[in-house]
């Protein structure tokens, strides 16, 4: 039988936070359902943050109850300080995600504290969600580089996951949040935590910033990882990172994992449709790498269709 991988989708929350025009919560949800309608099961769906620091997120306490109860799909949402982890749990969250960056400076440009308030904070709430028998998923972002202090060695990165898995985190997610690392990299870090954690306990983020990402995430699958993050269309990007650029694109990653026997649950064609729905919603053009083959399989499946109607 094929080995399962968890796509979890983040573009409602990672890949919308940086979008200018401003998406309803109607919008939200339509895009929500064409992607279960894909076989998508995971979702960050949300976060409860600051209105003002990231005005896309505002609709959190609206959106996160009318999310579809489609059997079996899962929504977790991002927290940063208790009064979104309150917000979280008037919402229903059952999941929250915390984001700790590895740097002193990114933890000061994205949510106003040091990394040690930041260490401190973030593991109070992993504690916290842990004993009201939430779930709790630590990020360790900016994990390869920081955009104001450059590459972050491996022990960093070890140390703050560290922290947080001693303070109740089920999941660890390792971010790449500005798509910078290298493949070489990739495989140090996620050896490292894989051998120290084990590989069901770990989750893996990346960005195509530099059209890495899928080799990346190959990587990560060859060290073990069964859990991707991945954003449709390639939506995405950090309002306080710098140089952080779209997500890695669902429809890569799961035709790069269904191609190689990985059973993803996704159907890959249907998520045409779901990149459909998230380009009208943004009015942006978006899509992975594979937009170019399925342009052509349509205009064949079109030319087609033409020469049978003559
Ligand atoms: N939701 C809504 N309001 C919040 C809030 C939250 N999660 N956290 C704080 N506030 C409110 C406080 O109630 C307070 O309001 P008041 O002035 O009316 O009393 C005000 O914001 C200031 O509170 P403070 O604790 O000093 O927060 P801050 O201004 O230092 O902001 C963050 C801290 C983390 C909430 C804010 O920087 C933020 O939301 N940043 C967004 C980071 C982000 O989403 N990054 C991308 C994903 S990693
Ligand atoms: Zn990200």
């Amino acid at each position: 039988m094929a080995e399962k991988v968890v796509i979890n989708e983040v573009g409602l929350r990672d890949g919308l936070q940086i979008q200018p025009k401003l998406v309803t919560t109607e919008g939200k949800l339509e895009l929500c359902q064409a992607l279960i309608d894909s076989g998508v099961r995971s979702f960050e769906a949300t976060s409860f943050v600051h209105p003002k620091a990231v005005p896309q997120m505002a609709d959190a306490d609206a959106l996160f109850p009318r999310l579809p109860k489609t059997g079996g799909v899962a929504y977790s949402a991002l927290v940063l300080n208790d009064k979104g982890y309150e917000r979280a749990m008037a919402a229903g969250v059952k999941s929250v995600a915390i984001a700790l960056a590895s740097t002193e400076t990114m933890n000061q440009k994205n949510i106003r504290m040091s990394l040690d308030q930041a260490t401190t904070t973030f593991a109070g709430l992993m504690t916290r969600a842990k004993r009201e028998g939430i779930e709790a998923r630590a990020y360790i972002s900016t994990a390869m580089a920081c955009p104001y202090e450059g590459k972050v060695p491996v022990k960093v990165v070890m140390d703050l996951a560290d922290k947080m898995v001693k303070a109740g985190a089920d999941k660890l997610a390792i971010a790449d949040t500005i798509g910078a690392s290298s493949p070489a990299q990739c495989e140090e870090v996620f050896r490292a935590v894989v051998k120290e954690w084990g590989a069901a306990r770990i989750a893996a983020h990346f960005h195509d910033t530099r059209a890495m990402g899928l080799t990346l995430a190959w990587v990560a699958l060859q060290e073990g990882v069964r859990e991707f993050d991945s954003s449709i269309g390639g939506l995405g990007g950090c309002p306080f990172a710098p140089g952080a650029s779209g997500n890695l694109a669902t429809e890569d990653l799961v035709f790069m994992l269904n191609d190689s026997g990985f059973d993803t649950g996704v159907d890959v064609a249907k998520l045409r449709r779901a990149v459909g729905v998230a380009e009208r919603l943004t009015g942006q053009r978006l899509g992975g790498r594979i937009t170019a083959w399925w342009l052509s399989q349509e205009r064949k499946a079109a030319a087609k269709a033409a020469q049978a109607a003559e």
